[in-house]
């Protein structure tokens, strides 16, 4: 059995990652052992958190070795079985890295039903983003009804589950994204009171205008010039939920700008803001409740969810980038087979 993969071939130069730091390879599998399954990903998650894998030191989670599989969520389907707990024709989610095969034990699998919608969401409004939109927007938004609401990134497949969340919640929601296309989405689909495109000038004068009474919650996905135009935005006791920086690269060195730090250093003492950055894991005891609100909302189309599809292992490295250009709709996914 060989698996097709995709490795990092060399750690991205000082113009961020590109299409060179990637190469297709192909690798012998072992038979599965006693207790293994061997799976074949039918669909990968493309996922902003994969650039700071690429560079070399620490970020939250190790870096990837040159020459290994790039890291990466899948649903699989189980092909070959030395488990009796997951018999062959099981679809599962796994963490098999951009490869069309993987031999891993059974144990730590989840079974994806294939009852509850498509199995790729597993992937996206039902799996990891869905619940970092769900459980930060929750936890640490805490948004009251009556109060804005502004999410960035927010056609993507985190932002739009926070601001649905919001606005289920009885929020006035706001959504920060790029281009009429994607501003039109959160207005007319998702039921968002306002939209900001923040490739318009003026974005600063635009925010002003689509929050006329301030923000009281901003759930952060992006960092940068954004953040620093919300600063000034801020409502007395307002709470910045900070999830992600996709607009900034952290292992590049800073862009020369205007120092905001005092700005923001004032702000959080008068204003008594609270800002509070989290990881997916924080979230892991909401699983349940995640779950179970997500998938009813979806049935009752009170949540709406988009998939950004790409065809084959050959368009993972270009689609990934994308993401960093807002050329994704949704969640971004590679098909694979089945
Ligand atoms: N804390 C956690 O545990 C956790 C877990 C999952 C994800 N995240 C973070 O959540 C954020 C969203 O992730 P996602 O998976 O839902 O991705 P996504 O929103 O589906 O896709 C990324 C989007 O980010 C926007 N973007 C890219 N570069 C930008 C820039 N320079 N300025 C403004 N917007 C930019 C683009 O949308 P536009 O076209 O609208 O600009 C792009 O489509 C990321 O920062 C990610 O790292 C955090």
């Amino acid at each position: 059995m060989i698996t097709r993969r995709i490795v990092l071939a060399s750690r991205p130069g000082p113009e961020g990652p590109t299409e060179d730091n990637f190469a297709l390879t192909e690798a012998p599998l072992p038979e599965p052992a006693d207790g293994e399954v061997l799976l074949e990903t039918q669909y990968l998650s493309l996922d902003p958190y994969m650039r700071a894998r690429m560079y070399e030191g620490a970020n939250y989670a190790a870096a990837t070795a040159l020459g290994e599989v790039m890291p990466g969520g899948t649903v699989s389907r189980v092909v070959r079985s030395r488990s009796a707990r997951l018999p062959e024709g099981r679809i599962v989610t796994s963490r098999n890295g951009w490869q069309t095969h993987h031999v891993c034990p059974a144990e730590g699998l989840e079974t994806v039903d294939p009852a509850l919608g498509p199995v790729s969401t597993a992937l996206g409004v039902l799996g990891l983003p869905g619940h970092t939109g769900y459980g930060g927007m929750i936890r640490y938004g805490r948004p009251q009804p009556g109060e804005t609401v502004l999410v960035s990134a927010a056609s993507g497949a985190v932002g739009s589950v926070a601001g649905q969340v919001a606005r289920i919640r009885g929020a006035r929601v706001v959504g920060i994204a790029g281009g009429p296309e994607k501003c039109r989405y959160l207005t007319e689909e998702l039921g968002f009171a306002a939209a900001v495109d923040h490739k318009a000038p003026d974005l600063p004068e635009a925010l002003r205008a689509a929050c006329p009474d301030g923000i009281d919650v901003y759930f952060d996905n992006v960092g940068g010039d954004i953040f620093a135009a919300v600063i000034p935005l801020l409502n007395a006791r307002a709470r910045v939920a900070v999830c992600g920086t996709i607009a900034v690269d952290r292992n590049q060195p800073a862009k020369p700008g205007i120092d905001r730090l005092q700005e923001l250093h004032s702000a959080i003492l008068i204003k008594q803001l609270t800002l509070q950055g989290f990881l997916f894991d924080m979230l892991g005891d909401m699983q349940e409740e995640f779950r179970r609100d997500v998938s009813a909302w979806i049935r009752s189309g009170e949540l709406k969810y988009r998939e950004h599809m790409v065809e084959g292992i050959e368009a993972a490295p270009r689609a990934f980038l994308g993401l960093f250009r807002g050329e994704n709709f949704g969640k971004l996914i590679v098909h694979m087979s089945g």
